[in-house]
């Protein structure tokens, strides 16, 4: 395989230079300076600019540097009929599920109220926290990142609940499928967490009827997508004193804008797209697997399945 990269994230170049060590008998060129597009079988690629599939004829495979593909999915020059391998944990689990424990715990422990009550100077002995097994926490999706975030919460003693397309028997963790099933779940949670991929399916679907269903002083946690989050309803649900609070990793526009009133409302904490970040030796690791595999006629483990909307 002749492979292309870009990153629009990996600056020390690090993902690029542990690639050319782990596949050493290939020729691996980065946009925009390849030479002969018509040689290029393979790209490897987060958030590829709207040129990048230029020129790119003879493209078998594309290898995501990230678990989501929306950036491929909803790029105009991806063509139709290539192969899609996207990063399952590959090293970004964990760190996906202690950013979910945070905001639980953040939650749980009032912390928002806490917060507010030390800027009036208010000692407000009476915000204690909720029992933990009592502190109940939904789980949007019950998948490679999902499972790990919502298994880490049941380990710390909290009440979990997952939802996603497919039935499935979770040890200790009530599942929920289907949109009847998300009705069914959304009452009974806390804190809900949002590890969806993005697609036509759960775009917006963090919006003001789903957030209506939630108790009041629901917690919202997101870090899947920023097209997940209709930001308008959020604020709303959070000024009118539904919602308690939110914790946000991802936005519609990235870097969040500087005038987006997320990052001065005192019931959100903003972080920049770090939840889970690209753990360079893992994804070296099973994007050279994967580009193996694809040469082998295998089928790597995170083939995306573009029909159903993965
Ligand atoms: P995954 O393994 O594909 O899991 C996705 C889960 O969502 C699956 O359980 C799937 O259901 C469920 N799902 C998909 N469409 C659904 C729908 N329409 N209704 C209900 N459930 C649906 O994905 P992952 O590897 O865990 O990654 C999840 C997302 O996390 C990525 O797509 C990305 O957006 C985000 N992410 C963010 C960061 C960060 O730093 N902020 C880092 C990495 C990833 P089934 O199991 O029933 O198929
Ligand atoms: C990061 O957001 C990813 O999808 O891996």
């Amino acid at each position: 395989m002749s492979i292309l990269y870009f990153s629009a994230g990996d600056p020390e170049k690090r993902v690029l230079n542990g690639l050319k060590a782990a596949l050493p008998h290939h020729s691996i060129e980065v946009w925009p300076e390849c030479k002969d597009k018509t040689n290029i079988t393979a790209a490897v690629v987060w958030q590829p600019p709207a040129e990048f599939f230029d020129g790119l004829v003879n493209l078998k495979s594309v290898l995501s540097i990230a678990a989501g593909v929306d950036h491929l999915l909803t790029h105009p020059g991806l063509p139709i009929d290539v192969e899609i391998v996207r990063l399952t944990d590959a090293g970004m689990a964990e760190p996906m599920a202690k950013y979910a424990l945070y905001g639980v715990l953040h939650a749980q422990r009032k912390m928002t109220e806490l917060a507010q009550a030390q800027r009036e100077k208010r000692w407000r002995h009476e915000l204690a926290p909720a029992a933990t097994n009592d502190f109940r926490v939904g789980v949007l999706g019950a998948g490679e990142l999902s499972l790990v975030a919502a298994n880490g919460l049941l380990m710390n003693g909290f009440k979990v609940s997952c939802w996603s397309r497919t039935e499935k028997n979770l040890d200790n963790i009530t599942h929920y499928a289907g949109v009847a099933g998300l009705d069914d779940m959304l009452p009974t949670v806390d804190a809900l967490v949002c590890l969806l991929p993005l697609t036509e399916n759960t775009r917006g679907i963090l919006n003001a009827s789903l957030f209506r269903k939630l108790p009041k002083n629901a917690y919202i946690i997101n870090p899947g997508r920023g097209d997940h989050l209709n930001e308008h309803d959020l604020l709303e649900q959070l000024d009118n004193g539904h919602l308690s609070g939110a914790l946000l990793d991802v936005f519609a526009t990235e870097p969040l804008p500087e005038q987006n009133p997320l990052w001065s409302h005192p019931k959100v904490i903003v972080t920049p797209h770090l939840a889970g970040p690209t753990d360079a030796d893992g994804a070296v690791e099973q994007i050279a697997q994967s580009i193996k595999e694809l040469e082998s006629g295998a089928r790597p483990r995170g083939l995306v399945n573009r029909s159903a909307g993965y």
